[in-house]
């Protein structure tokens, strides 16, 4: 990665890899890493670039630009997204090719404004619109909210390839290989579901109405703004696509618990046994004060059912497990089962928080709610492992 790659023809991957940056969008943990992914097209007639890189990655990523442009000036840039993660060095290019057009949808005018005071050289599209650089036709299709309004994707007629923007995107940086077929799947894949729970999957039901509208094109190649580039099996990663935006999980449980002294973790290790009474295999025990919530998004994202169990502090919920509720609120996962479980001392209070939470999350509740006071007893356990069992049940 340390040059221009080929990634089609007449086309070049410009992008960079960012170790630096721990947290993303100061919220989300890159223990691998990031890749801001960038491109040109070098047409007969006419150069465009899709999209630009994270700002302090400017010299990496103009040397790579200007390696893929071969000495030719860049007439056009494509602005998929405002986000500043893609956009920062818009102003920078405009000072090495003064004569650069912007190309962007009414969304993206007052962003360039806001962002970097850009008020000229714009030229606006509508979605379906199209431009020529010679052997290359791009077209521009809106997908608003996905996940920003002015969000766009740009397809190159000629050959085929999807600059999909965040869509298809995946936390990790590149790692030798750039194309889906030079990487172990398993590893892409945890994290552009990661990626999907915490970015894009609150607009899920957008999600499906991008890929209806996409749906009749030759797509040949998928290349994201972030993670891996797709040209060996585009049917699989859309398909991946499909089935998360769709809510459908697998048949596996989450336990999530917020214990401060043990006692709601003995609780969740009986539901994780009463989990595996049911044959679940694919069962996944999360401390939430010590797991990143973005993981166990990823996993409530990945499986059919999870238990949220926490103990009460200061009469409310256990506060990393408050924080759960409201990231789970906000991206309203469907199509799942839910268990809830609290524990107390001197005072109630984190199962009647577990209740409001359920009740707003509309999914199915499975039974029994356990509450525990001080220490589980046996019979408390008991419960435990039944709820763990009946969510089981529920899966299978
Ligand atoms: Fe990768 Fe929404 O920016």
């Amino acid at each position: 990665m340390y040059k221009a790659i080929q990634v089609n023809k007449d086309t070049f991957w410009v992008g960079v890899n960012d170790f630096e940056t721990d947290l993303f969008e100061s919220l989300w943990p890159l223990p691998q890493g990031v890749a801001y992914n960038a491109y040109v097209i070098t047409g007969t007639t006419a150069t465009a670039a899709i999209d630009t890189v994270k700002g302090p990655y400017l010299d990496d990523y103009i040397i790579k630009l200007k390696q893929a442009l071969n000495g030719r000036t860049l007439n056009y840039l494509v602005v998929n997204h405002m986000e500043p993660d893609h956009s920062s060095l818009i102003a920078e290019l405009q000072k090495i090719w003064p004569g650069v057009k912007l190309i962007g949808n009414a969304k993206t005018v007052p962003m360039l404004k806001g962002y970097h005071g850009i008020t000229e050289n714009i030229i606006t599209v509508k979605d379906g619109d199209t431009l020529d650089l010679g052997g290359h036709v791009l077209k521009f299709y809106t997908v608003p909210m996905l996940h920003w309004p002015e969000s766009m994707v740009t397809f190159d007629t000629t050959t085929g390839v999807l600059f999909s923007n965040d869509s298809f995107g995946g936390f990790g940086a590149h790692e030798g290989g750039i194309f889906d077929d030079e990487k172990n799947k398993e590893r892409w894949e945890d994290e552009m579901l990661r990626y999907y729970a915490c970015i894009v999957g609150k607009y899920s039901n957008i999600v499906q109405v991008a890929l209806k509208k996409l749906g009749g094109l030759e797509i040949k190649n998928i290349f994201p703004s972030h993670g891996t580039l797709f040209r060996k099996d585009i049917k699989q990663v859309v398909t991946l696509y499909d089935k998360w935006s769709r809510f459908e999980g697998e048949t596996g449980a989450v336990v999530v618990y917020g214990s401060m002294y043990g006692n709601t973790r003995k609780m969740a290790d009986a539901v994780c046994s009463g989990l595996a009474g049911a044959k679940i295999k694919d069962v996944r025990l999360y401390d939430v004060s010590r797991t990143d919530p973005s993981y166990i998004l990823r996993d409530i994202w990945k499986f059919k059912a999870f238990a949220l169990m926490a103990c009460t502090y200061n009469t409310l919920l256990f506060p990393p497990m408050e924080a759960l509720c409201s990231k789970l609120l906000s991206r309203m996962p469907k199509n799942k089962f839910v268990g809830i479980a609290g524990s107390y001392s001197w005072s109630k209070g984190a199962l009647t928080a577990l209740q409001d939470y359920a009740e707003k999350s509309k999914l199915t509740k499975i039974g029994p709610e356990v509450e525990v006071y001080a220490s589980p007893t046996v019979e408390d356990l008991e419960k435990c492992y039944e709820l763990g069992k009946n969510l089981g049940e529920a899966i299978s």
